[in-house]
């Protein structure tokens, strides 16, 4: 027998093709590749998952490797579903299961190879960088001419990462959501858990988890969750089969609410000759309202609105609105606004409403005449920016020195939120209009009016129309409110006293963990601290979450972890919630290279 002559070597990528062609015409080496999977379920099962329905039939398998030279990756190399389980979103619930398995320990990258044609693949893959929120790289890793003899489409590269020790699989429970919602949907993102019940400020998942609830539906739950006065006041009047909706006529639950808002909130402020008008149920639709009007009544289009400003997401509002993100979305060009630098925007020494009012003092400055500012006292999407009385009082003289009208936008910083009903009181400022919502209602319940100057009031009869302008609902609720923690000045104080207490407990933290790099903004019970970064800031985010506390960044950069519990908060929940920051700052700062950290 003659041996033919061979050389022992190393493989490498050149020999993929080739092997595959070796194996499929070796038969018993291609039965045998069975061992392969048996391989995938034992020594590889650290990195696997397999999916098993009701009957124990195994109907999915995901598998991967970590490459020896790159332990901080997950290359998952094969993703396998049953034809009676597609579309159920079960690929991805694996892939993101895997992550957060391999997360723990230590991975930080996801990979994979999928072929141009493969689309099936490639979505499945983007989604799971969306959830994860990890930017992906792409590279040709393995080509058609070189690695595949012309016959198979290159293999991609798919890089993306890194994602955080903590990355969240939002599993089974999650399913009806992925499958049904829109990815617009947001801070679902941040708190993957099914909630079921709320109390003051409490949120309760289904699974019986208890989190302390610092974000409170975005500043709508000022007086906490289904608040027992407020609770039985809805449930009394549905139960008296009070109109639940009548368009804009007349009802006996808005003829409370009026009465009760005038007694309470604007006849003790002196501004009992102020109207209300009652919009559709967003913040976004009382701020179109309220610059329609401005327009309406002055003839003019332009609209002073802030860098950083928040006012919503349609149209006139998002024009009003700083933030790129959004305004992203919009698709068509966002006009009539022209942006000037909120205070403190350059700093505390720039003169910046002297800056406005030589613009506009100024013909040839390129700015129209404004029919009006729209401004928040205090910037809450925008990063917890605070204006100061003498600012504002400075802004309110150069709209009258210039005949613009001062809106202030009081969405997210009014109804008790700064220790006061309005935000600006105190200041020595009358606006010519006022925009509330959010916790309006007092219960979470879709709510929105414009308080107007009444010589203002120029609308022809459903000029600003809309189906679901006043609603009953939150017309009880907002009243019972109003009667219950307005009539006297002691809840205004409960709210300073709470604002100090957790301002104190922040202003520890600062110096425990960054006296250079961190600061603590805001003011009454509107508070965060900046961090140095985003990153950072949506880090600590994820580790108070895993430790029982909902919060959410804001500003620029999402720089801002911001703390918007309900005001009715008792201390004991707001020193528990503190020491849950406290720990999150320690975790993640502690971890962080020097020059980030400082
Ligand atoms: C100051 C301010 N104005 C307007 C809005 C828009 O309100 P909505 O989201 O209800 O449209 C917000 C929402 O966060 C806000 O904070």
């Amino acid at each position: 027998m003659s041996f033919v002559q061979v050389t022992l070597r190393r493989p490498n990528d050149g020999d993929g093709y080739n092997l595959h062609r070796l194996v499929a015409r070796c038969q018993p080496l291609d039965t045998n590749s069975v061992y392969c999977n048996l391989l995938q379920c034992t020594d590889f099962s650290d990195t696997s998952i397999a999916a098993e329905n009701a009957q124990g039939q195994l109907v999915g398998f995901i598998s991967g490797y970590r490459p020896p030279s790159r332990s901080d990756t997950l290359f998952v190399w094969q993703v396998a579903v049953d034809a009676t389980m597609r579309g159920q979103g079960l690929a991805l619930r694996m892939l993101l299961g895997l992550v957060e398995r391999c997360a723990e320990q230590g991975v930080r990258y996801l990979e994979t190879t999928i072929s141009p044609d493969n689309g099936a693949s490639q979505a499945l893959f983007r989604k799971a960088f969306a959830r994860l929120g990890i930017d992906c790289q792409t590279r040709v890793l393995f080509s058609r001419a070189a690695h595949f003899d012309g016959r198979h489409e290159d293999e991609v590269l798919y890089r993306a990462g890194p994602f955080a020790a903590t990355a969240r699989y939002q599993g089974a429970d999650m399913n009806v959501f992925e499958l049904n919602e829109s990815s617009v949907r947001s801070y679902c993102r941040s708190f993957p858990v099914v909630f079921k019940q709320a109390r003051g400020a409490e949120l309760i998942t289904r699974d019986g988890k208890h989190y302390i609830d610092f974000l409170a539906g975005a500043g709508t739950l000022n007086y906490g969750h289904n608040h027992p006065v407020l609770k039985q006041a809805l449930l009394d009047y549905i139960a008296g089969d009070g109109l639940a909706h009548g368009l804009d006529m007349y009802s006996e639950a808005k003829e409370r609410f009026l009465e009760t808002f005038n007694r309470l909130i604007l006849e003790p402020r002196g501004m009992g000759d102020y109207l209300m008008q009652f919009t559709g149920p967003t913040g976004s639709n009382a701020v179109e309202a309220a610059l329609k009007l401005a327009r309406k009544v002055t003839g003019r289009s332009n609209v002073i609105s802030f860098t950083n400003g928040f006012h919503g997401c349609s149209i006139g509002s998002l024009a009003a609105t700083g933030n790129q993100h959004h305004r992203g979305a919009a698709g068509i060009s966002l006009s009539d606004i022209s942006r000037m630098p909120y205070a403190n925007y350059f700093g505390d020494k720039a003169d910046t409403i002297g800056m406005i009012d030589k613009l506009l003092a100024d013909p040839s400055s390129g700015i129209d005449k404004p029919a009006a500012v729209i401004v928040e006292v205090l910037q809450g999407e925008g990063g917890l920016n605070a204006a100061s009385a003498e600012w504002m009082r400075k802004l309110e003289k150069l709209c009258r020195k210039h005949d613009m009208l001062l809106i202030v936008d009081d969405i997210q910083a009014g109804c008790g939120r700064t220790g006061s009903f309005f935000s600006f009181e105190g200041m020595g400022i009358q606006p010519d209009m006022i925009t509330l919502s959010k916790s309006l209602s007092g219960f979470g319940v879709p709510f929105a009016m414009v308080v107007l100057r009444k010589e203002l009031d120029q609308w022809q009869p459903g000029e600003h129309n809309g189906t679901f302008r006043g609603n009953n609902h939150a017309f009880v609720t907002a009243a019972a409110a109003l009667e219950h923690f307005w009539r006297d000045d002691g809840f205004a104080r409960s709210v300073l006293a709470k604002g100090q207490r957790i301002a104190d407990g922040m202003a520890r933290i600062v110096r425990r963990h960054g006296p250079g790099s961190l600061s603590v903004k805001g003011r009454g019970m509107m508070l965060g601290i900046r961090c140095p970064d985003g990153e950072i800031a949506s880090a600590i985010c994820r580790h108070a979450f895993d430790n029982g506390l909902v919060i959410e960044t804001s500003g620029p950069h999402g720089e801002v972890v911001k703390c918007l519990c309900p005001l009715v908060i008792s201390d004991e929940q707001i020193d528990q919630a503190l020491g849950i920051l406290d720990k999150a700052f320690a975790a993640v700062l502690s971890n962080l290279p020097a020059e980030k950290a400082s």
